[in-house]
């Protein structure tokens, strides 16, 4: 019986230690539960005669502690091994911790907020999940009106006219009416944002995109105010030399309604450029400042409305949208 401790013991000397694979492989040999040699050993002590049993499992915590040992001395043994530190060169100066931009439609987002702030307007906000009176009623949507199609519009709970629905706004103008509802005229304010629309995705629209939305509510607000403010604003955007164009539109919240183009040079074009939409705008319809109690007949104003993806875009040369939503690493680190 001795007999077998020592091939045993023979064995563990011999084994060569020299990688944490190794020890691994020595360990289950050895001292697992299931199928180590040593542990089988232990459960064997029943089979013994009970005079040869102390000395037996004297034999056994023998070998389980040379296991043990050879285990601890082959771990200290690769930690400190020469090898592992090799490559290590402590001269070479350390590696910069990697650091993050700000999403260009962050950037835009921020200039534009800038450039309205230095024009005395107040930067609001408004929730995501609208419901129908903000979204569309108080707009002076009509009941029938094609936006409210399941088409365009992300609903939570579909819109029946009587009560009306839950839906992901798809403009950031209900703000305007949370604002309004809220304060007093006058007022004076971009609300920038996150909107949704249930469209088909392509290079040029998402499902969701960023917009900022401009009110200004006064006594004697005029057109010329409009025009005015917008066309400061192409210009500290764009540069001082921009070209823009006033062309009329529709929209139920404003009346008369405008859309405004910018000049896009583009060499490669017979034009040498083209016209590109960056906003719509108008005066607030009547209709609108009395859903909100506000006296149409003592006071006016106008609103805007332009998307930030577009003007990033545009700054940036960006030809797809989506290229904005998709958090690529090497698209975004462009704009550290
Ligand atoms: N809400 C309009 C849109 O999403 C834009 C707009 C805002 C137009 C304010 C006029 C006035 O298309």
């Amino acid at each position: 019986m001795m007999e077998i401790f020592k091939t045993i013991r023979k064995d563990i000397e011999a084994e060569t230690l020299d990688s944490a694979d190794a020890i691994d492989a020595f360990r289950i040999r050895y001292l697992s539960k299931k199928q180590g040699k040593i542990t089988d050993l232990v459960k064997g002590i029943k089979d013994v005669p009970p005079d040869e049993r102390g000395a037996y499992g004297q034999g056994v915590n023998e070998l389980k502690k040379l296991a043990s040992d050879r285990i601890e001395k082959a771990k200290t043994d690769l930690g400190s091994s020469d090898s592992n530190h090799r490559d290590v060169d402590l001269s070479l100066p350390g590696r910069a911790p990697k650091l993050g931009s700000l999403h260009p439609v962050t950037q835009t987002r921020r200039l534009i907020n800038r450039i309205f702030e230095s024009y005395g307007f107040t930067v609001e906000e408004g929730p995501e999940i609208e419901d129908d009176w903000h979204n569309f009623s108080a707009l002076n949507f009509p009941a029938d009106h094609p936006a409210r199609d399941m088409q365009d519009t992300f609903f939570i709970e579909p819109t029946d006219l009587e009560h009306g629905g839950i839906m992901l706004r798809t403009h950031t103008s209900p703000v305007q009416i949370r604002v309004m509802k809220d304060g007093k005229p006058p007022f004076r304010l971009i609300a920038p944002g996150r909107v949704f629309r249930n469209e088909s995705i392509s290079f040029k629209s998402y499902c969701l995109f960023h917009q900022v939305e401009g009110l200004v509510v006064d006594e004697g607000v005029t057109m010329a105010d409009l025009k005015q403010i917008l066309h400061s604003f192409a210009q500290a955007i764009f540069g001082d030399d921009v070209r823009m164009r006033f062309r009329p539109s529709f929209f139920p919240f404003t009346e008369p309604s405008a859309e405004v183009d910018i000049w896009w040079t583009d060499e490669s074009l017979a034009d040498g450029g083209r016209w590109l939409e960056i906003l719509g705008c108008g005066m607030v319809d009547p209709n609108v400042l009395e859903a909100v109690d506000i006296d149409s007949e003592k006071y006016t104003g106008y609103a805007f409305g332009m998307g930030i993806d577009r003007i990033a875009m545009l700054r940036y040369g960006i030809d797809d949208i989506r290229i904005l939503f998709e958090n690529d690493e090497r698209f975004l680190d462009q704009f550290a």
